[in-house]
């Protein structure tokens, strides 16, 4: 079945309030839902009650309070109808289901994990567990009743506040809860369990007491303090940056260990991965560490964005989510430095959005079609559609979007909107025409600017020639004429912009080109000797530039640009273009050469005291080999580009290796830890040194030292990394690799790690390595951590491993994501997105990744979201 945008129709029936009585028991649930229910406005006159329901297992139905005689409804496991219900503009259904939650492994509805009961209902999660009009723009006020065995559940948590508890018969104890704002079945949560909490508070700024929870395994209080702490930043900056407070007595999160996706927004319960709320500088990196503070924002910010303001259907999922991901990403920029925030946002935005847009699963910021939503929860919806949202802001500038914002909330508050309500109030509150702009929610694919200048010296004029082209995708084969917000600089000898007097051929605002044609021919007046054009500042537009630049002026960027994205942007360029080139030369049996000058600045860069550690640590990582593989488009063979970017590494390594070897002992940091964003930036500098000095040495002792001396993870696996990665078999990396397991061979999220660091050993031997550890004691194709530590890694990062020319690493991913759909499809789904480049692939790549695709589609009964996925790709 295919869900088409343009039949959105409100439904017949509403319902007011919703009752649930929760009788908790491992494999017999048994759920009570009274459901009043009214007639909607405009309803057609005698439809038919329809409820949702999902692998139900139907108990009994009762209408106004009367036992429903049989012949008076219809019942599957995936529907109940009511033919004739009552005519009164008033009434109540309640209808009993009987659940099994151990047995519930696809991990939405109901199910439990390590024993803890818990939910996951969006987006259709909401009817595996009662019958219910399940949609989003169906708000309804919950009270929940929960009961369970005192032993097993001590804790029993549901949405907004506590209104009752105590004891009942045979071991058994209640609570009641009560949501008191009206919302979609998609934020219903319910947690039950034997948990420990870690407790705090937080007064919003009109001096409401919040209540704060943080629901963790007994023993792991003390890893969820990071977490709490980043939850009271969330809220004091969502009130001082957006003015948006939190609006009941009590805010949960529980961390549960099988979770589909990074964690939900449930109304005052959000329920996490444990991955994305358990830290402490001996079991979490960095990067864990960041991604608790974004995620754990993330979710709260939902509250208003996503909560208080929902979605009309699913089509408009970005309107909350890509609206909460710019939060987010601004949240973080203001917590850590802004720049190095920016340019991992570019950076993320290249690796999972734009092989998205360019592929056979590309589809609009909104789409307009799907056949299986789980399938679009997407970088295009989440990343670009931030990036999207950073757009308008930089269209209208702070203070309109700022007036905007506010507007979209007073005016939608309690809504499910749209992404045309949306727009509207940007449009409304700033007085602009957004339809242009508009396309980019619209039109699928990245748009590409093709870019070329002249300086005239005669008349003091610089030129600009700029045309726009939106490449084809599937089924938009014409596309329209975009606005795009194009940040630019004019940058002068002395590194300073360039003002000129006056432009013509296009709005030039504030250093915002916008560029609304096919073409524009701008004209820069008074500009006396040639400028060094820096392009898509701030990464102001989410697009591809084909532009010929000199190879000295983006050096010359590179060291002066003003803008620090742009100055990390022409590094990466010549590095990219670099490996190009010694990727080509490989092909052709040559040994990669490189340029001289570019190996010897990125030794300048690393040193550079001006320069923050942690922008120097971005500048000096080489492009990965799939963002090589991106740009080289066509016929890839990632054996070549790993040798060619082994080589650049080699080179830089060897000539700054002096520079290299003084920083690292330099940064040498005994002191205490921190997670702080400047401490996490030195120790990321350091990293990628250790990294470029083993390269160097071709000696795995540093290393080996650094991973005996580590005081905190970050460092541990990073020297764990270089010593699997660079010297597989040797002693050093045996020990180490042992010493790990022995060490965490308990904690499965820090197991995660040891898992991904072999994962994505380079070359065919990481075929064996991940079939055995599938066999590993800590392994489980039935947790979605392991599975994408293991299998997700592998897949996604290992480009030599993974895409062996014998195509033995297509086939092992074909058989195991057929395993994993038996258990979970939608974790299957996701993972089979990794073959979705595939047409980019050298010819003999090609065909075994098609078998292997062939092979995914083939069973008859695969689930509709594998099957979703596999076909699209082949299509
Ligand atoms: N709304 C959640 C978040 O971004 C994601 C939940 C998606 N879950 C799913 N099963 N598709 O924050
Ligand atoms: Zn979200």
């Amino acid at each position: 079945q295919i869900f088409r945008i343009e039949d959105y129709r409100p439904s017949d029936f509403i319902i007011p309030t919703t009752q649930l009585t929760f009788a908790l028991d491992g494999d017999a649930t048994v759920v009570t839902a009274e459901l009043e229910i009214e007639r909607g406005e405009g309803a057609t006159a005698n439809a038919p009650l329809v409820l949702e329901g999902d692998e139900l297992v139907f108990e009994s139905l009762a209408i106004d309070g009367k036992s429903a005689d049989a012949s008076s409804f219809e019942v599957t496991p995936q529907r109940l109808t009511i033919a004739r219900p009552p005519q009164a503009q008033r009434f109540s259904v309640t209808i009993k289901t009987r659940l099994d939650p151990t047995r519930n492994s696809t991990l939405m509805g109901l199910f439990r994990s390590n024993g803890v009961y818990c939910t996951q209902c969006e987006p259709e999660g909401f009817r595996r567990i009662t019958y219910f009009v399940d949609r989003p723009d169906m708000l309804s006020v919950y009270t929940v009743r929960i009961e369970a065995d005192r032993k097993d559940a001590p804790i029993l948590l549901s949405n907004g506040n506590l209104v009752e508890s105590g004891m009942l018969d045979g071991g058994r104890h209640f609570a009641v809860w009560h949501d008191p704002f009206p919302k979609p079945s998609y934020l219903f949560a319910l947690v039950a369990g034997d948990l420990a909490v870690l407790r705090d508070e937080f007064v919003t700024a009109s001096g409401r007491k919040v209540a704060l929870g943080i629901h963790v395994e007994h023993g792991k209080q003390a890893r969820a303090a990071y977490a709490m702490d980043a939850l009271k930043r969330s809220m004091k900056w969502d009130e001082e940056v957006f003015g948006l407070e939190y609006d009941l007595d009590i805010f949960n999160i529980v961390a549960v260990s099988d979770f589909n996706m990074g964690a939900m927004e449930n109304k005052g319960l959000n329920i996490f991965n444990d991955k994305y709320v358990l830290a402490d500088e001996e079991t979490a990196t960095d990067a864990d560490f960041a991604n608790i503070e974004a995620i754990i924002a993330h979710e709260y910010f939902h509250n208003w964005t996503g909560n208080r303001i929902t979605c009309r259907d699913w089509f408009q999922l970005c309107l909350k989510e890509g609206l909460t991901v710019f939060r987010d990403h601004e949240f973080s920029a203001d917590q850590r430095s802004r720049a190095v925030k920016r340019i991992a946002e570019v950076r993320t935005l290249r690796a999972h959005q734009f092989p998205e847009d360019q592929g056979p699963l590309a589809h609009p910021v909104r789409p307009r079609r799907y056949r299986e939503i789980n399938n679009f929860y997407t970088a295009t919806v989440y990343e670009k559609g931030s990036e999207v949202v950073r757009m308008i802001r930089t269209v209208l500038g702070a203070d309109d979007f700022r007036k905007g914002m506010k507007l979209y909330i007073s005016r939608h508050d309690g809504d499910a909107a749209t992404i045309e309500d949306f727009l509207k109030a940007f449009e409304d509150a700033s007085g602009r025409d957004l339809s242009q702009f508009a396309l980019w929610y619209h039109q699928a694919g990245t748009p590409n600017l093709s870019i070329s200048s002249v300086h005239d010296a005669e008349r003091s004029e610089f030129r600009m020639e700029i045309e726009q082209s939106v490449p084809p995708t599937p089924s938009e084969s014409r596309k329209r004429l975009m606005h795009i917000p194009l940040a630019f600089g004019l940058v002068g000898e002395d590194g300073e912009d360039i003002e000129p007097t006056s432009v013509e051929g296009a709005t030039v605002e504030n250093g915002v080109i916008h560029v609304k044609k096919r073409r524009h021919l701008v004209r820069f007046h008074g500009v006396k000797s040639r400028p060094v054009l820096s392009l898509n500042r701030g990464f102001s537009a989410p697009i591809t530039l084909s532009v010929e630049q000199r190879p000295e002026d983006l050096l010359f960027l590179a060291r002066n640009d003003s803008d620090l994205v742009a100055r990390w942007q022409a590094l990466t360029t010549l590095f990219t273009q670099s490996l190009i080139q010694g990727f080509r030369m490989v092909r052709g049996q040559k040994q990669p050469e490189f340029d001289h000058s570019l190996v010897e600045a990125a030794g300048e860069i690393a040193a550079d005291r001006t320069l923050e550690p942690a922008y120097r640590a971005l500048a000096l990582t080489l492009p990965a080999e799939a963002d090589v593989a991106r740009e080289i488009g066509a016929n890839i063979d990632p054996d070549a580009i790993f040798i060619a970017r082994e080589a650049l590494t080699d080179a830089i390594a060897r000539q700054n290796r002096e520079t290299f070897r003084s920083l690292y002992a330099e940064l040498d940091d005994s002191s205490t830890f921190s997670p702080d964003a400047e401490s996490a930036g030195q120790r990321a500098l350091r990293n990628t040194l250790l990294g470029y000095l083993s390269a160097a040495d071709d000696d795995p002792a540093l290393a080996a030292n650094q991973f005996n001396e580590a005081t905190n993870m970050t460092d541990k696996a990073a020297a764990l990394t270089v010593l699997a990665h660079r010297f597989a078999g040797h002693d050093a990396t045996k020990r180490a690799l042992d010493t790990f397991e022995a060490q965490y061979g308990d904690d499965p999220l820090v197991l995660d790690k040891w898992y991904q660091t072999q994962a994505t050993v380079p070359g065919e031997a990481a075929l064996d390595l991940v079939k055995s550890l599938t066999r590993h004691k800590g392994f489980s194709l039935a947790n979605p951590n392991r599975v994408r530590a293991l299998i997700g890694t592998f897949s996604t990062l290992n480009q030599t491993g993974f895409h062996r020319a014998d195509g033995d690493g297509y086939r092992f991913f074909a058989e195991t994501v057929l395993e994993i759909e038996k258990r979970n499809p939608q974790l299957a789904a996701r993972l089979a997105t990794a073959l979705r480049s595939w047409r980019s692939l050298e010819p003999n790549r090609q065909a075994a990744a098609r078998e292997a695709l062939l092979a995914i589609a083939a069973p008859k009964d695969l689930s509709s979201d594998l099957r979703d996925i596999v076909e699209r790709t082949l299509a």
